[in-house]
């Protein structure tokens, strides 16, 4: 059930307990889009729950794909994707809505513009605000044209049936624009590359190799050979490491406390949070499998040790990038942390660094925010207070976990924002409490 807008969280000594996060949104998008463009029918175990994965597969319907969900379990959706095969979605008779989605709306236009139709895509009021350029730069240069609000969304996308390849490096380290570029590509006769210098997740590489394709890595980025045909998989979509952050940070910070988190993904461009914890001093086990092939899954076990002080360098940033309001709640429990090399955050489903840093002093935490950053101070406990999460997910849950450690309660208003990824986030965490 989704959170209510405003939740009151209480203090606790520790946590204990054992969680299985819900399926990994990065992930979960991927499998969807990649189903709807192979052949035959693909079975996807472990769906994520939350707004944003939901909009994805609102806007393939509406592109003409087939999605039956055939359960929904604890463990997240199983669904039935009957794809339309390459280059075959059919155009959308209405406009399609990212919701919150940064991930729906640069992915999907990637796929749009190989496709030789015309195709409007919006979002919310935050979508709206969040740069597209970086996705417009390389599929023009594909051959697609693409209108926006001035790089923002709305995007109208013109598609074209034979886009070029390339050979792009991004400005920025980007997963998404790297799997918009490469999902363009996938539909290109000839070789699409995409460089990168500093190296983001490979869900899409990994997710293009389980459906039949192949794909080089290559001088730092990865090249993929256009017109590969795709086929049905059954997959399962690992637990959601971004997720299980909340609570491998609550361990961490609390005395006493040990949480054990089953079935969860472990992709080594998704770990970063591992090392960041153990060098401030958490406890963490990894017990993983290796598959070469697929997503790796394992478990993790995360026990309180005392916390010291780090800091994030900016070549880290992007393995940890949508934990870093977490990481910064972990320093509201002692110990200190600085983090530079991490302006994107402020380009999120809110400013990150203004909304972390007005949320920890208003709860009377001490913190410095940077153009590109912030350092926490948690040399004194925090007391509690009022805090808007200003409708983004990762800011209410990491509110949250700051506020167990507080000598009085905290108000997450906005709270509900938690839905978009974990919509039993706040459930989980009263289950937790020892
Ligand atoms: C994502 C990549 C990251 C991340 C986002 C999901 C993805 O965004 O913050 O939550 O699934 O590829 P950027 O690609 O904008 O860094």
């Amino acid at each position: 059930m989704p959170a209510p807008q405003t939740v009151t969280v209480h203090p606790t000594s520790s946590v204990r307990g054992h969680v299985r996060p819900p399926g990994d949104k990065a992930i979960s998008h991927r499998y969807a889009l990649l189903s709807a463009l192979a052949n035959g029918t693909s079975t996807i175990h472990g769906y994520s729950t939350g707004g944003d994965c939901r909009s994805t597969l609102d806007c393939l319907r509406a592109l003409g794909v087939s999605i039956e969900q055939i359960d929904r379990s604890p463990d997240g959706l199983s669904l039935q994707i009957t794809g339309r095969g390459l280059g075959s979605l059919s155009a959308a008779r209405v406009t399609l809505d990212a919701g919150n989605s940064g991930s729906t709306m640069r992915m999907l236009a990637g796929v749009l513009a190989a496709h030789p139709f015309t195709s409007s895509i919006t979002g919310d009021a935050s979508l709206s605000r969040r740069p597209m350029k970086r996705v417009i730069v390389p599929l023009e240069r594909m051959g697609a044209r693409i209108t926006s609000n001035d790089g923002r969304p709305p995007l109208t996308i013109h598609g074209t049936a034979s886009p070029a390849p390339i050979d792009f490096e991004a400005d920025v380290p980007s997963a998404q624009v790297k799997t918009a570029v490469l999902l363009a590509g996938l539909h290109a006769e000839g070789l699409t590359r995409v460089r990168e210098r500093t190296r983001t997740r490979d869900h899409t590489e990994r997710a293009l190799v389980a459906f039949g394709a192949s794909v080089t890595p290559d001088e730092g980025g990865v090249a993929l050979q256009g017109r590969q045909q795709l086929s049905a998989q059954a997959l399962e979509v690992p637990g959601d490491i971004s997720s299980a952050a909340f609570w491998m940070v609550a361990a961490a910070s609390l005395s006493g406390s040990e949480i054990v988190i089953s079935h969860v993904g472990l992709n080594p461009t998704r770990t970063g949070i591992v090392g960041i914890l153990r060098r401030i001093g958490a406890i963490v086990a990894v017990e993983g499998d290796d598959r070469a092939v697929g997503e790796p899954i394992g478990r993790l076990t995360v026990r309180h040790g005392t916390l010291g002080s780090t800091a994030i360098l900016p070549a880290e940033v992007p393995g940890v990038i949508d934990e870093l309001p977490v990481l910064g709640a972990l320093a509201t429990h002692g110990g200190e942390l600085r983090v530079t090399g991490a302006g994107e955050l402020r380009l999120k489903e809110s400013d990150r660094i203004s909304a972390l840093a007005g949320g920890f002093r208003r709860m009377g935490g001490e913190i410095e925010e940077f153009a590109d950053g912030f350092h926490v101070r948690g040399h004194r406990r925090l007391r509690g207070g009022e805090v808007d999460a200003r409708g983004d997910h990762r800011l209410a849950m990491a509110f949250a976990i700051a506020a167990l450690g507080a000598s009085g309660p905290t108000i997450i208003h906005d709270a509900g924002a938690a839905a978009v990824s974990y919509p039993e986030f706040f459930t989980v965490l009263e289950s937790l409490r020892a």
